[in-house]
């Protein structure tokens, strides 16, 4: 369920006839910002948020979101409001949670490669937990903690070894990926942390994967935490938070369809059940991804002799990756409403990068298409601004956040002026 929909022809001065962004026609964005542009609707992000927290309600558990999806303030900040809190997994996204409104007391750092300085920056502003990947990780934070005479509180990141995820790039779980340690060395680092006078162990972590559409790989890491949990106890040691992390899917095409959080939800009851723990998530994708979309114009039609027509929008893969980095479907719509029965034609949807790898789709049939037409990459809301880059010089395309009847550009186009900027000639040169 997202909010950017067809509206009729009939309607709003002439706007209608064509996809809006809530009340707002994504033409008249494009008009005013430029494209390619990214465009989130807050009713969406407020109502994806909900049905989340609404599957919980008993549960209570801190949904602590990952900010790598979509680390616009403005989006943290919509997401904050509602009582959310943050996954983050730098130094930066601390920053920006803490610039979104997020407490500290709400917000979780991740990650396999936390440095010492960034350690000590979240020890310094009080963040609710370091989730520790690691035994080096671990003797590291100590260190830090004991010089700043303060206690850490961690969570140690197991590796449960179980498979998951849409994507081999986008699968963590398994014990030969880099995140996390095993089993026994995780009740070994927690016994030695609870010795450890600048360390606070209150709890252990995982994460296995992304856009996962199948409960049971969930279920399985799922109960090997809870026989953690009670391994730990069993040894003396108090555990009171389980972060189970994020990785739920969403529908980026008619199948397979994503479990429900509702499913998701009794799922997880069913296996935590009577474990008295704090339940904590990590969701991204599915809080962010149907939110937001990638509106680009169509720069023109190349036909070939044999017949491949190549709608060449202006929109590239360093606007939006997952295509040529996970072979990722994104549903591509016409922003003008299409005739009803109009005829579709095939087309190989490319952006301007120099690269092959630059193709958003192959033989994707659509209405046709002029020059100048608008197209939307939908569920271009997680993991797509996110990843974007300067790639080929072309200036980080900017975003969008609608509510109603108004919008705000939340991230501004830079200017080549801007771009070239940053950079300096060597004194030799
Ligand atoms: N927690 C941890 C520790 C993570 O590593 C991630 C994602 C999440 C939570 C959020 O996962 P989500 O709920 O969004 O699935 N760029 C890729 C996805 C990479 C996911 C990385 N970790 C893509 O575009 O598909």
């Amino acid at each position: 369920m997202n909010h950017f929909d067809y509206r009729p022809a009939s309607i709003d001065g002439g706007e209608g006839g064509a996809m809006f962004c809530e009340g707002v026609p994504l033409a008249r964005i494009a008009a005013e910002v430029g494209t390619p542009v990214y465009v989130y609707s807050t009713a969406t992000l407020e109502r994806h948020f909900a049905v989340f927290q609404d599957a919980f309600k008993t549960a209570k558990p801190l949904i602590a979101y990952a900010v790598k999806a979509n680390p616009n303030v403005a989006v943290i900040a919509t997401l904050a409001r509602l009582g959310a809190g943050a996954d983050t997994v730098s130094e930066g996204e601390i920053r920006r949670a803490l610039k979104a409104g997020v407490p500290p007391e709400r917000i979780v750092f991740s990650g396999v490669g936390k440095t010492e300085a960034e350690l000590a920056f979240a020890l310094d502003v009080g963040v609710c937990e370091i989730n520790v990947e690691s035994e080096p990780e671990l003797q590291k934070l100590a260190a830090v903690a004991a010089a700043k005479g303060v206690r850490a509180t961690i969570a140690i990141r197991v590796n449960p070894d179980v498979g998951a995820g849409g994507h081999a790039k986008i699968s963590t779980g398994k014990a030969d990926n880099k995140f996390g340690v095993s089993f026994s060395e995780a009740e070994r680092l927690y016994a030695n942390a609870a010795n450890n006078a600048a360390l606070n162990p209150v709890g252990v972590a995982c994460h296995i994967g992304s856009q996962i559409t199948d409960l049971a790989p969930m279920e399985e890491a799922f109960l090997k935490m809870r026989g953690l949990v009670q391994r730990l106890r069993a040894e003396g040691l108090s555990v009171e938070r389980l972060d189970l992390g994020g990785g739920l899917g969403v529908p980026y095409f008619d199948a397979p369809t994503p479990p429900s959080p509702a499913a998701f939800a009794e799922m997880v009851e069913r296996v935590t059940a009577g474990l008295d723990v704090q339940l904590a998530f990590e969701p991204g994708r599915l809080l962010v991804a149907n939110a937001g979309i990638l509106l680009s114009r169509v720069i023109h039609i190349h036909e070939r002799p044999e017949g491949t027509r190549f709608l060449v929008v202006d929109a590239a893969m360093n606007d939006l990756i997952r295509p040529a980095m996970y072979e990722a479907f994104h549903d591509i719509r016409s922003v003008a409403a299409p005739a009803e029965g109009a005829a579709q034609i095939a087309y190989d949807v490319v952006g301007p990068v120099c690269e092959t790898g630059d193709t958003f789709a192959r033989s994707r049939h659509l209405p046709a298409l002029n020059a100048g037409d608008l197209v939307a990459f939908m569920t271009a809301g997680a993991y797509g601004a996110a990843m974007a880059s300067e790639y080929n010089s072309r200036p980080l395309v900017p975003e969008v956040l609608v509510s109603g009847d108004r919008y705000a550009v939340v991230r501004p186009r830079a200017s080549y002026d801007e771009m070239l900027a940053r950079e300096r000639m060597a004194d030799w040169l």
